[in-house]
């Protein structure tokens, strides 16, 4: 282990090569510079350190034990990778992303045997969705009433072991749910699970999109499949039964809500004094930093300030997006960061304002963004110039992440049936079609997928947290949005790969049987290792239930909750860490543990996006409760002059090492969902209307 360690010094050091000094005194989010100092290297001593790198993980390969290797590795690449694993996550575009390729290029030769028999391993049979799915909603309070079974406390798993199967396979300690879907099975004589008719994978319908698409990036102010009609001309001429009505909120009631509204005016009066036009504000150097050059943090912000009733901004935010903000940008942007937060932005914006100016915006986006789909596959490009409207994948590897390409649909979608322009649901419903027909590890999708050729990376890593996570929200919202069809793939995708999540990827720490979602390295070797990214899967779970997913959701939902909630409370700030690891043996000091390198918090939403599902769904104000506490946290320790900050330790009240970043999903997602779950009305936004989209964006839901 210490030779690991050893070696996980010796190799990020080799490679990164002196940049990773500029990365700590940074200490940014974006790894711009990084990238940037790699590419301005010569080529030659580029390939010179590739090739060190690589004749060093020769070696290991040679020197160590197969399985020995892998547990190491895993070791390296959470140390290394542990720094990089952000949201925008095309960010890894470093000389990190180079060290875990080579090492794992080097530990797919020696396993490719192993995992060949892993990846065919059949999927488990679950049976279809249960049949009776009737529109009208679960009965909410019924099924809490569920949660709090005392029965189901963790520390009581007795009675469950009993009335449920455990699977033979599960390494759980104490057996957390009951097989998913057991009923489902035996009712079914044949426990295939009927496949939804998928139309014809390939033939007219993708050369038609292509064709669609070539024609509509030709100019990106009219609008696609008309003659030439320009788009606010199509705007101003839509029928009014089409436009969306405008919504009314009340503002703050009560003083946890006043807190984060007063949080709110603290980071969007420093981002407007300092950063005002740029994406994101750097509130300890008073200065900006831009990304996409998009304004991303008032287009972020604009549905916040709609439903906090903030309306003088609200107004300026509005202003801004009608006068000066413009594609016509010549710079490099990320399909699904500009999907999830400006188009889904725009959209919100649109739907609870009834403003058709953001419907227009969202139009001219939209076609702007189309050349990703001209890739070969149809798996688009996950990067593309707005500007030339040219499309490409990441300059460091030839694929998308799985999640990226996977969480556009919600967005495209809502924007053609908000407008009547069949074309961008066409092409994204496409990459619905082709990720359903790829063999899955039971249910679960390796994080890389390759746009030229649609398949995707082998031996990559499966994971609910970083590059993964979307896919599967993306899936159960889907079909919330599309009126809940029994025979859509969608879902019963989602069920597969909740089915593979409770037999691949959940354990229990040994003494405090926390519940916990590992990772696969390669697709096959189990690491305790979660992404705080991952918590925002006990929502979308219950999110599911609600709408008649069985009760092992509900159930892994509420443990799960509750280890995020560890994940906060044990560290002396109360704030969680990025990325989280648990004991596997009682030999182990800690049952959560973490890392140096993993030890920051980006003011990051997915557990205050649980929470919120929780309280929005059963109205134990436990949850809120829980969330206040962490609010406090956040004002405690991230609270500066002028806004709000990332920090770089949560292990350390004294040490936190303000980062000088304040990420635009603060004010679009954190603070929301912190509004939304301090609310009274605990249906201030009713989930019978609206699915909310990776960026805590609102679209409505549709009855197909
Ligand atoms: C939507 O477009 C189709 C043609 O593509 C047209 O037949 C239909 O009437 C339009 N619907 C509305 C509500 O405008
Ligand atoms: C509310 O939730 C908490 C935490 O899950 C639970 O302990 C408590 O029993 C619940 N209260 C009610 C009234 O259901």
């Amino acid at each position: 282990m210490d030779k690991g360690d050893h070696i996980s010094v010796t190799l990020s050091g080799a490679s990164v090569n002196g940049t990773e000094e500029d990365s700590l005194t940074t200490k940014q989010p974006q790894r711009r510079s990084l990238r940037r100092s790699w590419n301005q290297l010569p080529r030659c001593q580029r390939n010179l350190i590739i090739l060190a790198v690589l004749a060093l993980c020769l070696t290991l390969v040679l020197v160590l034990y197969n399985d020995q290797i892998d547990a190491e590795n895993n070791r390296v690449i959470g140390n290394n990778g542990g720094a990089f694993l952000f949201r925008e996550n095309r960010e890894v575009a470093n000389s990190a992303g180079i060290v875990q390729n080579g090492l794992s290029d080097g530990m797919n030769a020696l396993d490719a045997g192993n995992l060949n028999n892993n990846l065919k391993n059949p999927l488990p049979n679950i049976g279809p969705p249960p049949l009776s799915f009737s529109n009208d909603n679960a009965p909410v309070f019924k099924d809490v009433k569920v949660i709090d079974t005392p029965n189901l406390n963790k520390k009581s798993d007795d009675n469950l072991q009993h009335a449920g199967e455990r699977p033979k396979e599960s390494l759980l300690q104490g057996p957390l749910v009951e097989f998913p879907n057991k009923i489902s099975i035996q009712e079914n004589n044949d426990n295939r699970i009927d496949e939804p008719a998928v139309e014809a994978q390939s033939g007219g319908g993708d050369d038609d999109n292509r064709a669609a698409v070539e024609a509509a990036i030709l100019n990106p102010r009219v609008v696609p499949g008309t003659n030439n009609v320009l788009i606010t001309d199509y705007i101003n001429n839509m029928e009014a039964k089409l436009v969306a009505q405008k919504q009314h909120f009340h503002g703050a009631t009560n003083e946890r809500q006043t807190a984060v509204v007063a949080a709110f005016r603290h980071s969007w009066n420093g981002y407007k004094k300092y950063a005002w036009g740029h994406d994101n504000l750097k509130p300890l150097s008073q200065s900006s930093h831009d990304w996409f050059g998009l304004g991303l943090t008032i287009v972020d912000s604009l549905d916040t300030m709609y439903i906090m009733g903030l309306e003088d901004e609200f107004t300026e935010g509005r202003e801004w997006v009608s006068n000066f903000l413009t594609f016509d940008i010549n710079r490099d942007v990320n399909l699904f960061e500009v999907t999830i937060r400006i188009l889904g932005g725009l959209l919100s914006a649109y739907h609870l304002s009834g403003d058709k100016m953001f419907l227009s915006k969202s139009i001219e986006l939209g076609n702007r963004m189309l050349p990703c789909f001209l890739s070969p596959s149809g798996i688009p490009y996950s990067d593309v110039n707005l500007a030339s409207m040219s499309a490409h994948s990441p300059k460091w590897s030839p694929d998308s992440s799985t999640s990226e390409v996977t969480t556009i649909q919600l967005e495209f979608r809502d924007l053609s049936r908000s407008t009547n322009i069949s074309i961008y649901e066409k092409v994204t419903h496409a990459v619905n079609k082709k990720v359903h027909a790829l063999e899955k590890t039971s249910g679960l999708v390796p994080i890389f997928i390759n746009a030229n050729t649609g398949t995707f990376r082998n031996y990559a890593t499966i994971s609910l947290g970083a590059r993964g996570d979307s896919y599967y929200e993306y899936l159960l919202k889907q079909w919330l949005q599309t009126g809940r069809k029994t025979d859509d793939f969608l879902i019963v995708d989602y069920m597969r790969a909740i089915d593979g999540v409770l037999t691949k990827l959940l354990r229990r720490t040994p003494k405090e049987q926390h519940v916990y979602i590992g990772e696969l390295i390669n697709g096959k070797d189990f690491k305790p290792k979660m992404d705080h990214l991952t918590c925002y899967l006990p929502g979308t779970l219950l999110l599911g239930h609600k709408f008649g997913m069985p009760t092992s959701h509900l159930l892994l939902a509420r443990d799960l909750l509750e280890t995020c909630y560890q994940t906060y409370m044990r560290q002396p700030t109360q704030l969680a860490p990025e990325i989280s690891y648990f004991a596997l043996t009682t030999n182990e000091e800690q049952e959560i543990y973490v890392k140096p390198n993993d030890a920051h918090n980006l003011l990051r939403p997915e557990f205050v996006e649980s929470l919120y599902y929780f309280y929005a769904l059963t109205g134990n104000r436990t949850y809120q409760d829980m969330g206040w506490n962490i609010f406090q946290a956040f004002e405690k320790h991230t609270k500066v002059a002028y806004g709000y900050t990332s920090i770089g330790n949560v292990k350390h009240i004294f040490n936190t090492r303000l980062r000088d970043m304040m990420e635009s999903f603060w004010l679009g997602e954190t603070l929301k969902y912190f509004y939304l779950l301090f609310s009274d009305n605990r249906k201030e936004i009713d989930l019978d209307k609206w699915v909310i989209n990776s960026e805590a964006h609102l679209v409505p839901l549709r009855n197909h």
